[in-house]
């Protein structure tokens, strides 16, 4: 694919151990968690989202957080970002070792409220001292922007009032903003809407990512759109696991073996192996002990030279 000024690189965002796993009912073991990120590393994943720093309450299957992320291995070129909503997860981040956070709001109050307790414009007021204080430190930040297209409790979201959110986000200084289609609403069109009003407000298309919810079927169109549109950071998780405690109908995040497959297909270069994500994908199944629901999950990639599936186990 080929987009003018645009960079042919794609950089995967893996999801899988933080949203792929923060909705589960079943407990992880920590090991188990550790290990899928270790195949994760294996398969050629060099973002991986490990977990948040949230309450323990709130989100009950992230509460080892502090001893999940201090035993990760740390290799070069490696950045484990972990969810922070406030000063004290960043305090818990740092001394687990974090070099790279995310804070998260949305386009609407009602979702925010739910899921952070806050409104927008209370949480943008509450992440500007955690960016500051991880600026100061070095790390690299990312602000999300859920319910970008449709929230659970308003319906419908306006593009202008999720670009807004994002311009703030940037205005405090994350490196990148990522929109989410938290509840899998999105469509190509609406994709393309949102970003031709990032263009238009002089936004960085460089510096968007976007996250789709594969609750319709839409992620991989929805993926094309925004490559399209020159985007070229894309959040997956193996196995096509997740959901939001907080967002009522949100299903699995894309899988990222259907990216990859995708990617593959369209010749974009991405740094995973397909084989090895599926190997990682099969192992998080066996922990939940439920078939993988991705299609590439379940049929294998595709070896055009011998016209055989591709890493089937
Ligand atoms: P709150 O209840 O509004 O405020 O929580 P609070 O300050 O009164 O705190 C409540 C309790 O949490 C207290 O404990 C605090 O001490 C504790 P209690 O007295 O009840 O035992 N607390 C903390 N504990 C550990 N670490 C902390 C922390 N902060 C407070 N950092 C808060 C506010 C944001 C903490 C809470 O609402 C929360 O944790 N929410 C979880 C939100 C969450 O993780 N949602 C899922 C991730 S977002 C998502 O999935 C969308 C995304 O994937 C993109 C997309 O799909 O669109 C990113
Ligand atoms: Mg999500």
């Amino acid at each position: 694919m080929t987009v003018a000024g645009a960079e042919d690189r794609v950089r995967i965002y893996e999801v899988g151990p933080r949203d792929g796993l923060q909705n589960e009912a079943r407990p992880v073991a920590t090991a188990d968690k550790r290990r899928f990120v270790q195949l994760l590393l294996a398969a050629g994943l060099r973002e991986i989202e490990a977990t948040s720093f949230v309450s323990p309450r709130g989100v009950p299957q992230l509460a080892d957080a502090d001893e999940l992320l201090a035993a990760l291995p740390r290799e070069p070129g490696v950045r484990y970002p972990v969810l922070v909503p406030n000063l004290r997860g960043l305090g818990r981040a740092e001394a687990a070792g974090a070099r790279a956070i995310a804070v998260f709001t949305a386009a609407t109050d009602a979702f925010a409220e739910h899921n952070i307790g806050m409104t927008v414009e209370t949480s943008l007021r509450t992440f500007g001292p955690v960016l500051d204080r991880a600026a100061g430190l070095g790390w690299w930040r990312r602000g999300y922007v859920s319910t970008a297209f449709g929230c659970p409790y308003t319906g419908r979201v306006e593009p202008d009032r999720a670009v807004r959110v994002a311009a703030t986000l940037l205005e405090l200084g994350v490196d990148e903003v990522c929109f989410g289609d938290t509840i899998g609403v999105a469509v190509p069109a609406r994709v393309r809407e949102l970003l031709a009003r990032v263009r238009d407000s002089g936004l960085p298309v460089e510096r968007v990512a976007l996250h789709f919810h594969d609750t319709r079927g839409m992620a991989v169109a929805n993926v094309v759109a925004g490559l399209e549109a020159g985007v070229r950071c894309f959040d997956a998780s193996t196995g096509g696991t997740g959901g939001c405690p907080y967002a009522p109908g949100a299903a699995g995040n894309l899988a990222t073996e259907d990216l990859v497959y995708l990617l593959d297909g369209l010749g974009l270069a991405h740094g995973a192996m397909l084989p090895l994500v599926l190997e990682a994908a099969r192992f998080i199944s066996g922990v939940l002990g439920r078939p993988l629901a991705s299609k590439v999950g379940q049929a294998g990639g595709w070896d055009p030279a011998t016209g055989q599936p591709l890493g089937r186990a």
